[in-house]
């Protein structure tokens, strides 16, 4: 079983995308997947859809032990997910005087972990409690980063939380890997800005390049992954690969 964050504190990098499609190319590939939405927006539960019947019981309900934690799990066809809501943003203040609020969590996905091959966390766009919360729970972090100019600037505070995080919360975290997305190859820049990514993690960079792909961004409106959407599409084969590559091991 792995626990993996998908995070950078920079927004629109594609976190959420990666998490969805790389989730569902895991469960393609036979593995009982769970994703767990950590972010107020709950983009990643829109775009799959969730019945809002249900948004009652979400994450926000967990980590306020209001709910037990299979409670708060959709089944879904492919794989399973524990979604979010705006009240999530309370959280971060709700939570502030709980005793080892960083492990609130960890401590509830246990109950559940052995039931799943690979949970995925989607972080927030922020280093806040909730993305604790995540890296706490996880044993693999995964960086999300868009091959654009200053696809670098404010890693170096990323890098430190992770640091911190390692000597206090949860030392088994590790850098799993580095993905690039939206990246198109027909702009100098984004192939300067790989090369220079490349140069800066070598071999912790994935060989997966995630490309720029309309596809991957018309999918949400309609509920479905990449590979319900448009399984002969750019996006669906680079997040084949990305999954490929993950259970691998990097
Ligand atoms: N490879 C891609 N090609 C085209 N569009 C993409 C790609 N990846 C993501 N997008 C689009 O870019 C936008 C941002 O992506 P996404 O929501 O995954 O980023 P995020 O890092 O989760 O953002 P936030 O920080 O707000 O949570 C979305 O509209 C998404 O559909
Ligand atoms: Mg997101």
């Amino acid at each position: 079983m792995r626990k993996i964050s998908f995070t950078n504190q920079k927004g629109g990098v594609g976190k959420t995308t990666t998490t969805i499609n790389t989730g569902a190319g895991l469960s393609r590939l036979g593995y009982r997947v769970l994703l767990v939405d950590m972010d107020p927006q709950a983009n990643l539960s829109y775009s799959i859809k969730i019945n809002s019947g249900r948004l009652e019981k979400n994450v926000y309900h967990v980590m306020k032990g209001e709910c037990d934690i299979r409670d708060a799990i959709m089944k879904r066809e492919s794989f399973d997910l524990i979604p979010a809501s705006i009240e999530l943003s309370g959280a971060e203040m709700e939570l502030v005087n709980e005793p080892a609020r960083e492990n609130i969590l960890s401590d509830a996905i246990e109950e559940i972990e052995n039931e799943y091959d690979f949970i995925l966390f989607d972080c927030p766009p922020n280093l806040g409690l909730l993305t604790l919360n995540a890296f706490t729970a996880s044993d693999e972090l995964i960086i999300v980063l868009q091959s654009e100019y200053l696809a670098l600037h404010g890693l170096s505070k990323l890098m430190d939380l992770i640091q911190i995080v390692q000597k206090r919360l949860n030392p088994n975290l590790k850098v799993e890997g580095i993905v690039c997305t939206l990246y198109d190859q027909r702009k100098n820049l984004n192939r300067e800005v790989l090369g220079h990514i490349r140069d800066h993690f070598g071999a912790k960079v994935f060989n997966t390049v995630i490309r720029d792909n309309i596809a991957l961004a018309e999918a949400p409106s309609h509920h479905k992954t990449i590979f319900e959407y448009d399984g002969n599409s750019y996006g669906a084969e680079d997040y084949m690969k990305l999954a490929k590559e993950i259970r691998n091991g990097h």
